[in-house]
């Protein structure tokens, strides 16, 4: 027997070799962080149920030509995903003041914003994941102009299939994080989606009531964290092959 390799292992997810060159096995974790790692915890399930609305929205962005790395999800917690070059910038977009934003600009949180506003950090937990503008991406050559504006425009495509698919189920998406990387075709490179999407990343509240769906229900102590993750998988109708998970045998 030979163990297979581990490629990284993140704050939410291990990163093993791939079967094939050029591939990676995603594997999601129950481990859950927040403000830099500061606050910890083990929320079982946690990741079967990203590793499966991930696998689901990113199938559906690539059936509408967002390319991304989803390959195929291989088992409960694991897919295989098509390796990148990481793009060390978190990009984030906005559609209602929530979080960070209205602290910094003193925006009142639930505020909707004029349009969808895109920023830009750094991926670099030491650092606290500081924002940058374009003049720093460009200087430090994170990612040149051609891939920021790519960056840009994947992102507003991303912002309106999610919030069109989110809306049809009752749920606004506030604001959500993606990840960007290269593949390289001879001397070319493009830019895809890559990471995941998932409560983990999006703010999520009932359409209705703005109860939150997501990981600010960790991050500010509100309970029932595993529950409302739940709750967006079953109303986005993958919830068929959850109940065996929810009842045990979530390793
Ligand atoms: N397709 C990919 N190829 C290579 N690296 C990836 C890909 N998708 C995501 N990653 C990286 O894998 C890691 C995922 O694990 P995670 O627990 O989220 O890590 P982190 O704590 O660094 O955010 C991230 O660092 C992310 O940038
Ligand atoms: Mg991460």
């Amino acid at each position: 027997m030979t163990r297979r390799k581990k490629i990284y292992e993140g704050k939410a997810k291990i990163l093993y070799e791939g079967p094939e060159p050029g591939t990676l096995i995603q594997y999601f974790k129950d481990d859950t962080t927040a403000f830099d790692a500061t606050k910890k915890a083990v929320l079982e399930g946690k990741g079967v149920i990203n590793n499966r609305i991930s696998e689901f929205i990113m199938t559906r962005l690539n059936s509408i030509g967002v390319q991304n790395h989803f390959i195929r999800r291989l088992n409960l917690r694991e897919q295989l995903i098509r390796e990148v070059e990481i793009i060390p910038l978190e990009v984030i977009c906005r559609n209602i003041a929530a979080g960070s934003f209205s602290n910094r600009f003193g925006v009142p949180e639930g505020n909707p914003l004029p349009r969808s506003i895109i920023e830009f950090c750094l991926k670099d937990d030491k650092l606290h994941d500081p924002m940058v503008a374009e003049e720093h991406i460009t200087a430090f050559n994170w990612a040149s102009t051609q891939e920021i504006d790519d960056i840009m425009a994947l992102t507003l495509r991303v912002n309106d299939f999610l919030t069109g698919m989110f809306g049809a189920v009752g749920i606004t998406l506030v604001d959500f994080k993606i990840e960007f990387g290269r593949v390289w075709e001879n001397d070319f490179s493009r830019v895809i989606l890559a990471d995941e999407i998932s409560p983990d990343s999006c703010r999520l509240w009932d359409s209705t009531t703005n109860e939150k769906l997501d990981k600010d229900r960790f991050r500010r102590d509100l309970g029932n964290v595993i529950e409302s993750y739940t709750e967006v998988a079953r109303r986005l109708g993958i919830m068929k092959e959850m109940p065996t998970v929810i009842q045990g045998g979530l390793h």
